[in-house]
């Protein structure tokens, strides 16, 4: 689609360990509640970006549109999180340019391998980049607000002490 631009956001610490996010955190945020993500507080929004190797988003003139980020130790694994493109501009081929790009970081920084979560309706999106659904792997997850208590409710007594 054309009048899309493609950028990345630099993650990586400068000389003095900061970390400039530059992107608007308020429009992030409506960008992931118009796709039914939960919504998140600019603050922890920011420091999530930052924290992540690579986030790349996606502009129509000057209005964020998509974004996809990955989160990765920067030498062996990486996870793709938070891949969306706004409702009204989807299957018009911006959720793969954003997606491309993250793999091209994740080329460049020499990742082994990369997994994600994803809706079983989202796998044809996956697939396309060489993805592959493994019913031999299991994932296995543990939410903080879970309706078991979440992380503390499991937590066992250290017997170290
Ligand atoms: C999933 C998502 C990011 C894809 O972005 P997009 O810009 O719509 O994707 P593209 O146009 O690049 O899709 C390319 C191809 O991937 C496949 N594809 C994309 N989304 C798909 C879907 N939901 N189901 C099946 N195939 C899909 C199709 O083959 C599509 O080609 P098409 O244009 O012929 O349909 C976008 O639909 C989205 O934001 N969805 C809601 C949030 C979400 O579920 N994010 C994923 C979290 S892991």
């Amino acid at each position: 689609m054309e009048g899309i631009e493609i950028r990345r956001l630099m993650t990586d610490q400068d000389a003095n360990g900061d970390v400039d996010v530059d992107v608007d955190l308020a429009a992030l945020s409506a960008l992931f509640e118009s796709v039914g993500m939960r919504k998140r507080s600019p603050s922890a929004m920011r420091a999530a970006l930052a924290g992540s190797s690579d986030v790349v988003v996606a502009y129509q003139a000057e209005t964020l549109v998509g974004i996809g980020r990955l989160v990765s130790d920067r030498v062996y694994y990486g996870g793709i999180w938070d891949v969306a493109v706004r409702p009204d501009l989807q299957s018009k081929g911006i959720g793969s340019r954003i997606l491309n790009e993250l793999l091209v970081c994740a080329k460049a920084r020499g990742l082994i391998m990369i997994g994600l979560f994803t809706a079983h309706h989202n796998r044809n999106f996956y697939e396309q980049f060489g993805f592959q659904f493994r019913p031999d792997i299991h994932a296995m997850t543990l939410t903080a607000d879970n309706a078991r208590g979440g992380f503390a409710a499991h937590l066992k007594e250290n017997s170290d002490e």
